[in-house]
């Protein structure tokens, strides 16, 4: 079996390329990847004399080398590249709008000219907007993305969605809820905080910090996509999320209690412009579908991912004062401002 797996540098898509070759020791995975500022060949080098995996640095809008790559014998293609940060988005909507619907449009378009036996495209609960104090994302919720970042990932949802409507291209869309664990870039929330904490330096919460999010370790997302490559029926799209909803500020206080900091270093600045309040995936469909099961409840994986940025702090240290500190200045400047 040949994947295309795209954005297999970045977060997410480094722990499912790591997790496939362990998984499945035949497969051959091409891992292609524009190395932007959020793509690390650190994290993938655990497998760089692996002889079944082969990194490409590439863009996803570059049609005629996608058409290149996938022509090439692969059988599933499995989209993990994007521009992912919803703060990143505000900035610059163009990049989002770029990747997220044109370059997965790119790659639907190869897909179909080698008839690919499955195309996957890994999308978010945030494509379905923010939720009231009750309820949760259901796959017929339907689509009210509120930033920059959500539309692009709903518009690339939609293109899927008609491929296989007008093509009968194989496909599966996933959309899981936010994650966190090894390799994640410390513009998220928790290595955010982690790293900042560790410094001593001020912990940026938006708004009231109540705002609530439903956490998976990626791990466990990384095995929901693995089973619906293999077991997912085609057209269907499945939820991910483990029942893990905290407040943004049960969260910093976790990770302050766990480094034993002070909560002094909680610090409450200007909002996120059209911030969702709350996020909470219904995962039934791929639990009682295809029988997926988390391994990591919070506690957990919060500590273990703790544990990973304390004996990994070269790798964030490194990415912070390379390709971080510039961004940092830009978005965070105002937001501090008379704020404390
Ligand atoms: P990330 O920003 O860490 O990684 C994205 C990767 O894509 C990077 O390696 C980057 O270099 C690459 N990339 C960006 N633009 C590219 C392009 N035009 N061509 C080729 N490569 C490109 O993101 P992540 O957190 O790992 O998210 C991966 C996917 O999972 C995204 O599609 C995201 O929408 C989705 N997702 C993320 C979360 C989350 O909590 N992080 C939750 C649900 C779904
Ligand atoms: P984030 O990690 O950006 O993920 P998303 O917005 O895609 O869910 O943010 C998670 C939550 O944390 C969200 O409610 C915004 C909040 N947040 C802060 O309060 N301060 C910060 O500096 C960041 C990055 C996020």
């Amino acid at each position: 079996m040949k994947l295309l797996v795209t954005g297999g540098a970045g977060f997410i898509g480094s722990n499912f390329v790591l997790y496939m070759l362990q998984q499945h020791r035949d497969y051959e995975i091409v891992n292609v990847d524009a190395l932007t500022y959020a793509g690390n060949l650190e994290n993938i080098k655990a497998i760089e004399q692996n002889p079944k995996h082969t990194f490409v640095k590439a863009d996803i809008c570059d049609a005629a080398k996608m058409d290149e790559l996938i022509g090439q014998g692969v059988d599933i293609v499995v989209n993990f590249a994007a521009e992912s940060h919803v703060d990143r988005s505000i900035l610059e909507p163009d990049v989002f709008v770029k990747t997220n619907v044109l370059g997965t449009q790119a790659l639907l378009d190869a897909a179909k000219k080698h008839n690919v036996t499955k195309f996957v495209q890994v999308s978010t609960d945030e494509v379905y907007g923010t939720l009231g104090e009750t309820g949760l994302f259901t796959e017929e919720t339907p689509l009210t993305p509120n930033s920059p970042y959500s539309a692009s990932k709903a518009g690339g949802d939609l293109l899927v969605r008609a491929y296989q409507e007008t093509f009968g291209l194989p496909v599966n869309i996933t959309r899981c809820s936010n994650n966190y664990g090894p390799y994640q870039f410390p513009e998220k929330l928790i290595p955010l905080i982690i790293s900042k904490a560790l410094n001593d330096q001020p912990l940026p919460v938006y708004g009231d910090g109540l705002n609530i999010r439903d956490w998976l370790y990626v791990e466990d997302h990384c095995s929901a996509i693995d089973l619906v490559i293999h077991e997912g029926v085609n057209g269907e799209v499945y939820n991910i999320g483990g029942n893990n909803e905290r407040t943004n500020l049960h969260i910093i206080r976790t990770i302050l209690e766990q480094l034993g900091k002070p909560e002094s270093l909680i610090t409450y600045v200007q909002e996120r412009p059209g911030h969702d309040r709350r996020y909470g995936i219904d995962p039934a469909k791929i639990m009682t579908e295809l029988g997926w099961k988390p391994k990591h409840n919070f506690e957990t994986g919060i500590r273990e991912t703790i544990a990973w940025y304390l004996d990994n702090k070269e790798w964030w240290t490194r990415i912070q004062s390379v390709k971080y500190e510039p961004y940092y200045a830009k978005q965070y400047s105002q937001r501090f401002e008379g704020t404390q």
